[in-house]
Parts: C-alpha cells; sequence; structure tokens
C-alpha cells in the first residue's frame, strides 16, 4: 500500500492556499472554510492584512472564527449576510466536475452556507483528494439529535450504512449542537440524485455532498498548480 509522505502532502495544501489567497482582494468579503488546508490559507490572509489588505470575513466554525481573529481578520456574523465575495474552503474528496464529499471537520452546514453565499466558491486541496468517483469517504450527515434514529432509517432506506461519529467514546457534537452520521454509500454513481434524496428527509440538517456549489478547485500536485473549472 502507497503510504503518504505528510510533509509532502502539507507542501501541496500550502501552495494550493497561497494560490487561492491570491484572488482576495481590498474590500472582500471572505467566506472562510475549516480543516488543515484552509488554516494554511487563513494564515496567509492574516499576514496580508497585517500588511495592509482590508477584507471582513465570515467563518464556517468556531475553531476557525478564533484562528482568524487572532490574527487580526474581523469577522462578520453569517446569519447577516446575503452575499460572500470568495470564500476559500477544503474538501474530502473531489471530481473533475466539480462534486464534492466534505465535512470530515464536522464543519460542513456552515460551509454549505458559506458556499452557497458565495459569488466565487475555491476549493484547494492537496492531490490526494481527487477521485472519479466520490464514495471512499463516508458522507457527513449532520442530524438533529431528536431526529437520529429517524434520519439513520432513511439513509438505510437511501443503500447507506451509517455511523454515529464518536470522539474520545462520545457522540461527537457539532457547533451547532448537533450530531454527525459518516454514511457509507459505496462509490456514487449520481452525486446530485443522492444529494437530493437526503434533502427530503426531515431532521437533517445538512449533508457533505456538495453539488453545484463550487467555482473552482485548485488542486496542488507536486510543485504544480492544477485548476479545474
Ligand atoms: C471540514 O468540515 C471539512 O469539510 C474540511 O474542509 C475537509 O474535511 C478537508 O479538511 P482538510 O483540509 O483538513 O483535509
Amino acid at each position: 500500500m502507497a503510504t503518504i509522505d505528510q510533509t509532502q502532502q502539507d507542501a501541496e495544501k500550502l501552495a494550493a492556499a497561497l494560490a487561492a489567497v491570491k484572488f482576495v482582494k481590498d474590500g472582500d468579503i471572505v467566506g472562510l472554510g475549516t480543516g488543515s488546508t484552509t488554516t494554511f490559507a487563513i494564515k496567509e490572509l492574516g499576514k496580508r492584512v497585517k500588511d495592509g489588505l482590508k477584507i471582513t470575513a465570515a467563518a464556517s466554525s468556531i475553531r476557525t472564527e478564533e484562528l482568524a481573529k487572532s490574527l487580526g481578520i474581523g469577522i462578520l456574523d453569517l446569519g447577516t449576510l446575503s452575499q460572500i465575495d470568495i470564500s476559500i474552503d477544503g474538501a474530502d474528496e473531489f471530481t473533475e466536475t466539480l462534486d464534492l464529499i466534505k465535512g470530515g471537520g464536522g464543519a460542513l452546514f456552515r460551509e454549505k452556507i458559506i458556499a452557497s453565499l458565495s459569488k466565487n466558491a475555491i476549493i484547494i486541496t492537496d492531490a490526494s483528494k481527487k477521485v472519479k468517483k466520490l464514495g471512499a469517504f463516508t458522507v457527513p450527515i449532520e442530524v438533529i439529535p431528536l431526529a437520529y434514529q429517524y434520519v439513520s432509517d432513511q439513509i438505510n432506506k437511501l443503500g447507506g450504512k451509517g455511523i454515529l461519529r464518536s470522539v474520545g467514546g462520545k457522540s461527537y457534537t457539532t457547533d451547532n449542537g448537533n450530531l454527525i452520521i459518516d454514511a457509507d454509500f459505496g462509490l456514487i454513481n449520481d452525486p446530485a440524485k443522492l444529494s437530493s434524496d437526503l434533502n427530503q428527509i426531515n431532521g437533517l440538517l445538512a449533508h457533505g455532498l456538495f453539488v453545484n456549489t463550487t467555482s473552482k478547485v485548485i488542486m496542488s500536485e507536486g510543485t504544480d498548480i492544477i485548476v479545474f473549472e
């Protein structure tokens, strides 16, 4: 089995992040994703803000908000925004047709709101995230706790096998106070159909299939930057 070289992967994450941050300009409202790749972008934005870049931002998680604030990036209330100029976020898997699985870090709901509000939704990844078909990575699904069993049953009816995400023996709780089911649907032939089917389930707040929400994916591979749009 091939091992992933962590140093190489981090170098690719950083390169993709630096390429994306170049698109941010004075006056922009910037949507900030969550995860290790996005962290490189937020740190670079922090440097540029110290050098005089004038931006405000909306954060997709409490940890992103804390990081951004610590770097001097002003944070807006996501709930008050009608539009975001540009967003930068990571992905767990993506295809060349710009379908994504996101939510490995549990921030999928706010990430989806940010992607939906963004004029220019940029995804940044290392080369390991590119797949021919989505689904080797399970689909994270955020569930209102009292609907847990109902939603689990509906996932089963759609052919998925869900596992309640847990950390240290306790169920994982999102920033919104909800649970995550990680659902295995096998390789997904029709992400748009599955996304639509999942959207019909009452009590399911958001799922990690991102279809038609991405403007471009900036992927770094070795020393190359490859853009899918
Ligand atoms: C967070 O909820 C996720 O959607 C992340 O964007 C995704 O898991 C990618 O994370 P990394 O950049 O850490 O791989």
